[in-house]
């Protein structure tokens, strides 16, 4: 049985429907079985449970031999991934594969980035496998655009003319279900990319060329970007944290290309013009 966490979210719905196909026996941890049902359908078995709440989390991993841990971008997701990975020690899982962040290891990791490493550490140092997938940008954030080139045809973005070889989070999700399907991924770390590093300008053309409809991307200052996060709600934490990041991708040092999407699942990673193609319905 596997265990995936964040099922209802990007990747792991994604995981969940390609395990389900592979033919694996999936459970899925969620905080409401309800919605997780409707979402996940009936071949899943969900278990609620919550990893900000410890004692919630030894039904989850109860039987459980691999599990796909993945937590939502969060300042205290060190601490949730200790929790699950304390009680997968008790349980007995053997192989933890942890979604993670490209550059989770590097000496000048960025804040993101480290919450992430101190999950990658613990699990380390727990006596369980393990595989890291560590993707760059998903593809999928450019979704946070669809209302601005709905209403006005236009992406206010940060970033400049920084590059990043985003990634299709159904690639993300395939390199996932390989290393707890196959065997010999086991103490492999997976740079997770797409295949061309590309600015915001050239996906917002590229998603301007699927929807037929011209866009024009306006590069937004970090003061501009700032106020519009907090004015979305989001916490101070988290909007330092992506700033950060951005910081680095105007800086062009996000702009790596992995060949681990083919290496692993033998297929080529998608692009960008075939992601956007898939999506376009979400711009129009
Ligand atoms: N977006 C990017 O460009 C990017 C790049 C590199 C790495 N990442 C990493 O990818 C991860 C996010 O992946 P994603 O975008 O696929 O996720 P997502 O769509 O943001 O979904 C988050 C998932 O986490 C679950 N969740 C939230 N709080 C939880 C809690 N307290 N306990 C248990 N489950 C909880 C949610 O489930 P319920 O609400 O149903 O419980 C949901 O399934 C983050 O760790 C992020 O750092 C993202």
């Amino acid at each position: 049985m596997i265990l995936v966490t964040g099922a209802t979210g990007t990747v792991g719905s994604e995981a969940v429907g390609q395990l389900l196909e592979a033919e694996q026996e999936v459970r899925a941890l969620a905080r409401d079985q309800a919605s997780a049902a409707r979402k996940l359908g009936d071949h899943v078995e969900i278990v609620e449970g919550d990893a900000s709440q410890p004692d919630t989390l030894d039904a989850a991993v109860d039987g459980i031999e691999r599990m796909y841990l993945l937590l939502p971008m969060v300042p205290t997701l060190p601490q949730l991934d200790a929790d699950i990975i304390a009680a997968a020690q008790r349980a007995g899982v053997r192989h933890i594969i942890k979604q993670s962040n490209m550059g989770a290891q590097d000496e000048q990791a960025t804040t993101m980035q480290r919450w992430h490493r101190a999950g990658e550490r613990l699990i380390e140092s727990s006596g369980i496998a393990w595989t890291f997938v560590r993707p760059t940008g998903f593809m999928s954030n450019a979704l946070g655009w669809a209302d601005t080139i709905r209403s006005q045809g236009i992406v206010y973005a940060p970033g400049g003319d920084g590059k990043l070889a985003v990634v299709d989070p159904r690639d993300i999700a395939a390199v996932a279900v390989a290393s707890l399907t196959e065997p010999g991924h086991e103490g492999k770390a997976y740079d997770v990319t797409g295949p061309e590093a590309l600015s915001a300008a050239e996906q917002v053309t590229m998603i301007g060329d699927e929807i037929g409809k011209p866009i024009t991307h306006i590069d937004i200052p970090e003061s501009a970007a700032r106020e519009s996060m907090l004015g979305t709600g989001m916490p101070a934490e988290i909007v330092d944290a992506l700033l950060e990041f951005m910081t680095d991708v105007r800086a062009g040092r996000s702009a790596t290309i992995s060949s681990a999407v083919e290496d692993v699942t033998g297929r080529p990673a998608r692009t960008f013009r075939a992601w956007a193609h898939d999506h376009a319905a979400a711009f129009r």
